[in-house]
C-alpha cells in the first residue's frame, strides 16, 4: 500500500485512515475464501477463542472463567461462526452474517492446456464476474490443497492452504488491430477467451511442483485441490482528498472483516452475540457450508443443548434475535445515474446503506428498518438507502437465504462501491469506520420490540 502524501493532499482523518487500512492489508492477504477463514481464525483465537470442531462434542460454558465463552467453529474451512455465550441466561442473539468467497476463475481438473506453444490453464467462471478488467494484470493462483499425509495405515490427508506469491498469470487482451470493433463492446466467451497463459511448452507439467513448493509439499501427494485465480494488486487510496480507495475483493471481504472487528469490540450481558461469515454467496448459497445449508441452525440448536437449554428457550431465543445480513451495496455510478433508482442515491463516503427489495431479495421491511435506523440514530452514525430501479433486477444476497434456515428480524445493509465484481473494485475510506461502529452497536443492543409485530 503506498504511504501518505502530503498533509494538505488529505480531507480523509488519519485515524480513518488507518482503520481501512488494517481492512485492507487483511483483504490483501486473503486470496480465497480458505485464507479469509484462516485469518479470522488467527485473529479469533489471539482474542482468546476456543476452536470447536463439529466433529467434537461439544462441552461450552458461558463466560467466566478464562477459557470459556468464546467459541468459533468453521465448516469447510471456508465458512465460520464465532459467539460469545453470556455469563447470565440470553434471552436472544445479535447475528451479523457476511460472505467471505468473490467471483473469480476456478482450476478445473489437470488444467494445463497447449494452445499455439503456449500453455494455458483451463478455468471456469466463478460467480458473476466483469471480465475485462481480468485482463492484462498479473494473476496468482490460490487456494487449498488435500495433501496424502503417511502410507499405509495411519495415513491420511490434510488440507494446505496455498497462494503463489508472485506474478505467475497473465490474460493478455487481444490487440485492437485484430478486432477493431473491441471498443464497441465485446462478448467474452469463457472457454476461449478467460484462460490465462501460465508459460510456454517447455513449462508442461510444472503447475503442480510450483503449487506444491508454494505450499510445502510433495507434488505427488497432492490428492485433491480448490484453486481460484486472484489479482496482484495491492490495495491503493486515490482521490484528491485520498477519500477512496481500491481494492481486490471489497465484495464482500469489506463487510466480513469489519464483521468482526465490531464483533470483537462489543459486549453484550443479554444478548449471544454471533459472527457468520459464509462461503459460496456467489454461486447460490447451496453448498453444505453456504448460507442456504444448515450450518447456523445447527450451530445455535448444539449451543443449546450444550447449555442444557430446553427447545421452549431455543424457539424464544430465535424470536428475540436480530440479523444483519453484510453485502455491499451499489454507489451511483457518475456516468450512469439513469441506472440507479430516480430518488436514492447511495455514495460513497455517505454511511452505511441500507438495501431494500419489495420482493424481499433484500430482507430489509418497517420493522427492522426501523430498529437499524434508531441504532444509527443513537450512535450518530450515518445511513442511506439503496433500492433497485423498477425496471432493473439486481442482485440478490445471502440474508432472505439464511432466514429460510433460521428465521429472525434481519435487515440488509453494505458499503457503497462502485465496480462490484470487478477484480478491482473501489469503495469509500471514511466508509469503513461507519461500518465497524454500526456493528459493534448492533452487536451491544438490546431488545428492540415492545409487542409481536
Ligand atoms: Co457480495
Amino acid at each position: 500500500m503506498q504511504k501518505t502524501t502530503k498533509k494538505n493532499e488529505h480531507r480523509v482523518g488519519a485515524r480513518d485512515r488507518k482503520i481501512a487500512e488494517t481492512i485492507l492489508s487483511q483483504i490483501s492477504a486473503s486470496p480465497s475464501a480458505f485464507h479469509v477463514i484462516h485469518g479470522m481464525e488467527e485473529k479469533l483465537q489471539r482474542a482468546g477463542f476456543v476452536r470447536l470442531a463439529e466433529t467434537d462434542a461439544w462441552k461450552l460454558l458461558p463466560l467466566g472463567k478464562k477459557g470459556t465463552g468464546r467459541y468459533y467453529v468453521t465448516r469447510n474451512s471456508s465458512s465460520l461462526i464465532a459467539f460469545v455465550i453470556p455469563k447470565r441466561d440470553f434471552a436472544g442473539c445479535r447475528i451479523a452474517a457476511s460472505h467471505s468467497d468473490s467471483p473469480s476463475f476456478k482450476l478445473k481438473e489437470a488444467p494445463e492446456k497447449e494452445d499455439a506453444g503456449y500453455i494455458r490453464l483451463n478455468v471456469e467462471g466463478y460467480g458473476g464476474m466483469l471480465c475485462a478488467p481480468w485482463f492484462d494484470r498479473p494473476l496468482a493462483i490460490a487456494g487449498r490443497l488435500l495433501v496424502r499425509k503417511g502410507r499405509g495405515a495411519g495415513s491420511g490427508i490434510e488440507q494446505h492452504l496455498v497462494q503463489t506469491d508472485r506474478d505467475l498469470l497473465m490474460l493478455p487482451s487481444l490487440a485492437i488491430h485484430m478486432n477493431r470493433e473491441a471498443n464497441d463492446g465485446y462478448k467474452y466467451n469463457a472457454q476461449k477467451d478467460m484462460l490465462p497463459v501460465f508459460g510456454d511448452a517447455a513449462d508442461t507439467g510444472r503447475l503442480m511442483p510450483i503449487l506444491a513448493e508454494a505450499a510445502g509439499v510433495r507434488a505427488k501427494d497432492i490428492l485433491g485441490s480448490d484453486l481460484f485465480l486472484a489479482v496482484r494488486e495491492a490495495p491503493v487510496f486515490w482521490g484528491a482528498g485520498e477519500q477512496f480507495m481500491s481494492s481486490p475483493r471489497l465484495d464482500d471481504q469489506e463487510c466480513a472483516w469489519c464483521s468482526l472487528e465490531g464483533f470483537l469490540a462489543a459486549e453484550n450481558a443479554e444478548q449471544m452475540m454471533v459472527h457468520c461469515v459464509f462461503d459460496n454467496e456467489e454461486v447460490g448459497s447451496r453448498t453444505k457450508q453456504g448460507a442456504a445449508s444448515t450450518f447456523l441452525p445447527d450451530v445455535l440448536k448444539r449451543i443449546g443443548d450444550s447449555l442444557g437449554r430446553s427447545a421452549e428457550q431455543y424457539h424464544r431465543s430465535i424470536a428475540n434475535s436480530f440479523m444483519i445480513s453484510a453485502d455491499n451495496a451499489h454507489a451511483v455510478h457518475p456516468a450512469y445515474p439513469d441506472k440507479a433508482d430516480p430518488v436514492h442515491h447511495p455514495r460513497m463516503n455517505g454511511g452505511i446503506v441500507l438495501k431494500y427489495s419489495a420482493s424481499q431479495k433484500y430482507t430489509t421491511d418497517g420493522v427492522s428498518a426501523a430498529f437499524v435506523r434508531d441504532l444509527c440514530e443513537k450512535n450518530g452514525i450515518p445511513v442511506q438507502t439503496f433500492v433497485n430501479r423498477s425496471d432493473e433486477a439486481g442482485g440478490s444476497t445471502l440474508g432472505n437465504i439464511a432466514n429460510a434456515q433460521v428465521s429472525m428480524n434481519t435487515a440488509d445493509i453494505g458499503l457503497a462501491q462502485l465496480a462490484m465484481h470487478s477484480p478491482y473494485e473501489s469503495a469509500g475510506v471514511e466508509d469503513v469506520r461507519h461500518l465497524i461502529r454500526f456493528l459493534q452497536a448492533f452487536y451491544c443492543s438490546g431488545p428492540f420490540l415492545t409487542a409481536d409485530v
